[in-house]
């Protein structure tokens, strides 16, 4: 299906779109107004674009209903400074309450009862109750539109973040990703959940260039039982690795004698063999059992 998104209306571009680019981070946004009124508001048109330096960017569009400015958007054009607070689970439906398009000048805070916590370099405060939060001065506010639906890109920079005892790794040094139990949006009413359950690693050697799946042999590349991930675990060594005559396995023995008359065969049990090895990561001894082949 080719959905062609001058045809579609501001709500369904923006339904489409937000199932496909999903899940996206969440910008739990804290502001102030010049008399010192503070707002708080959820955005996951939101993420990271630099380190040096340090840039976030999140977007409070334009109201699709009237057009209108968010209240976050009037505050940040005033008082240039923002609090981002990072969403864990236990925080999800205080966060989603606090979405409700309360008239300018109520504390979402009280609303969806939060603690405030006051910052150290802004003037916004913080949401106590975030694993994370992150002060940032706002240095530009760039408009992508005047009608509804037009997102107003905050590019902030961060100054400091902090960051909860409870999310660091036992030497302190940094955040362990598996103690987080961070959300984040996806299209319609939808959200994910991402912890230690769900958290995987792709191994990405970044001082060594990956052979490439083009480089490995024909039969590798063609296999119907090796899947995209499997060639892409095989070719991220830089080269195919010798043949290690001590590597053997049990399976790989039966393999080898049951089937020595008939080579096609074998072939495909041990390409079988090698997708099992790399679904449990050992990417080398799928190459071994891959190579046994001849
Ligand atoms: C999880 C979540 C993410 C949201 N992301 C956005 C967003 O990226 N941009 C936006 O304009 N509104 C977004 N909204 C809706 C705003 O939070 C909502 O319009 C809110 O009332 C704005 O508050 P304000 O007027 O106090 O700034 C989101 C709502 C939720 C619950």
């Amino acid at each position: 299906m080719l959905i062609q998104l001058s045809e579609k209306t501001t709500m369904e571009r923006q339904a489409w779109l937000q199932h496909a680019i999903s899940p996206r981070p969440i910008c739990f946004a804290s502001t102030i107004d010049a008399q010192g009124k503070v707002n708080l508001s959820p955005f996951s048109f939101f993420n990271l674009f630099s380190s040096n330096p340090p840039i976030v960017v999140f977007s409070p569009s334009r109201r699709g209903r009237d057009n209108a400015l968010k209240n976050t958007l009037e505050n940040v054009l005033e008082v240039p400074e923002v609090v981002i607070n990072i969403v864990d689970y236990n925080m999800v439906q205080q966060v989603s309450l606090s979405s409700c398009e309360y008239p300018k000048g109520v504390n979402e805070f009280e609303k969806a009862g939060f603690t405030q916590m006051p910052a150290t370099s802004v003037r916004p405060p913080l949401v106590k109750e975030a694993p994370i939060q992150l002060e940032c001065k706002v240095l530009e506010v760039k408009s992508l539109g005047e009608t509804g639906g037009a997102g107003q890109l905050v590019i902030a920079e961060v100054i400091c973040m902090h960051v909860a005892d409870e999310v660091l790794n036992e030497a302190g040094t940094m955040i362990d990703q598996r103690k987080l139990d961070l959300v984040a949006r996806c299209g319609g009413n939808w959200y994910a959940r991402v912890n230690a359950h769900h958290l995987f690693e792709v191994e990405k050697p970044n001082t060594q260039l990956g052979m490439g799946i083009d480089a490995l042999p024909y039969n590798i590349q063609r296999s119907q039982f090796l899947t995209g991930n499997h060639l892409g675990q095989l070719a991220n060594l830089t080269a195919i690795p010798d043949i290690d005559p001590a590597y053997s396995d049990d399976q790989l023995k039966n393999i080898v004698q049951y089937y020595a008359i008939n080579p096609t065969e074998m072939e495909q049990e041990l390409h079988r063999h090698a997708a099992r090895l790399l679904d449990q990561g050992r990417v080398a001894d799928a190459w071994q059992v891959l190579l046994s082949g001849g």
